[in-house]
């Protein structure tokens, strides 16, 4: 058991930013403080722990940081962090530098180096962030949410303009290999295809015939939300426009779903899980991650937590991908109540 007393946390962002980030260094920071720990940041996520990068934080270190997207820790994709000299290097820098434990905020990959410290004698605390929600112990992950909102607000306003000139469109939001972000905001905008990695056949005749279909029933426009991953959606665009003669334009969203200021969800969440992270390490407990399950707030083992993913990945909720093409008038033909 880690001795709490006085305890120095070393806090780091890594992998893809997401919005609440802040908040969660934030809360680890404050908690820490008042609790007598010092707490040290970590600049460049994994990069900036084995360059031994950090300074001591002051509870006015992360004033005015809540509202802020992105992380003020800066964050990186370290590729040192999976050979095991790395590694090494990491827990080398770790005991120099008196870090008692570490905060990881990040995702899958990140989690994943956490334990490889876990593993060398390094107490390491885990929380989930990133905005595609694909980690397996969390139905919450920092940062989806105000992704999916800053999403659908964009997914609007090409909706407005794809009705004006009755085109199809097809938007295509991140969310690497997880189609979470693609159905959430498939359902919020009333998409009528939605096009998921876990769920898509490749059928692309299929999809064109609902296009052409949607157009003679004289509908305004047809919006089609692409995951990334599942295809190009530009090419797919002008396929779509060869093979229907229905005018089709693609908008890749990108890296704008990853800033912008958090939701007050990602504000709370994200402050909730940084104080427990540190309320976790004071009473003593090692290895363990935070996460959200059926409607609150756990700590679970780190191990237990990363190996869920191959026993029961998690998917997209099948209940949503359900009434997702129940709700839309593509599936759901019956335009006018029974008489
Ligand atoms: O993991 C978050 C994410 O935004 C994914 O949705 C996306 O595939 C990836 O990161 C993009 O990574 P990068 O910022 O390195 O291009």
């Amino acid at each position: 058991m880690s001795e709490t007393k006085n305890m120095t946390i070393g806090v780091l962002t890594s992998g893809g930013d997401a919005p609440g980030m802040n908040a969660a260094i934030r809360a680890v920071v404050r908690q820490g403080l008042a609790h007598g720990c010092r707490v040290l940041g970590i600049r460049k996520g994994y990069a900036g722990l084995l360059k031994n990068d950090m300074r001591m934080l002051a509870a006015r270190d992360v004033s005015d940081i809540i509202a802020r997207g992105g992380t003020i820790l800066n964050t990186a994709r370290c590729k040192e962090m999976r050979t095991a000299e790395g590694i090494d290097k990491a827990v080398e820098v770790c005991r120099k530098r008196g870090i008692d434990a570490l905060v990881v905020i990040g995702g899958d990959g990140s989690l994943a180096g956490a334990r490889e410290l876990s593993r060398r004698g390094i107490v390491v605390v885990g929380i989930p962030g990133t905005i595609d929600l694909d980690v397996d112990f969390s139905d919450y992950t920092i940062g989806f949410d105000t992704a999916v909102n800053t999403a659908v607000e964009a997914i609007d306003r090409i909706r407005d303009t794809s009705s004006s000139h009755e085109r199809c469109s097809i938007v295509e939001v991140m969310g690497r290999h997880a189609g979470h972000i693609a159905l959430w905001c498939g359902i919020a905008t009333g998409a009528e295809n939605i096009l998921i990695a876990e769920k898509y056949d490749g059928n692309e005749s299929a999809m064109l015939d609902e296009i052409r279909d949607s157009h003679k029933r004289g509908k305004s426009h047809h919006l089609i939300i692409n995951a990334e991953g599942v295809g190009d959606s530009i090419a797919m665009a002008q396929r779509i426009e060869e093979e229907t003669g229905v005018e089709t334009r693609a908008t890749v969203l990108g890296h704008m779903q990853r800033g912008g200021s958090p939701t007050a969800r990602d504000r709370v969440y994200a402050s909730t899980m940084g104080c427990m992270a540190v309320d976790v390490l004071l009473e003593g407990k090692e290895n363990r991650v935070i996460a959200y399950r059926g409607g609150g707030f756990c700590d679970i083992d780190l191990d237990e937590a990363l190996g869920m993913s191959t026993t029961a990945p998690k998917g997209v909720d099948e209940y949503q991908w359900t009434i997702a093409r129940s709700l839309s008038t593509r599936y759901n033909k019956k335009d006018t109540p029974p008489a």
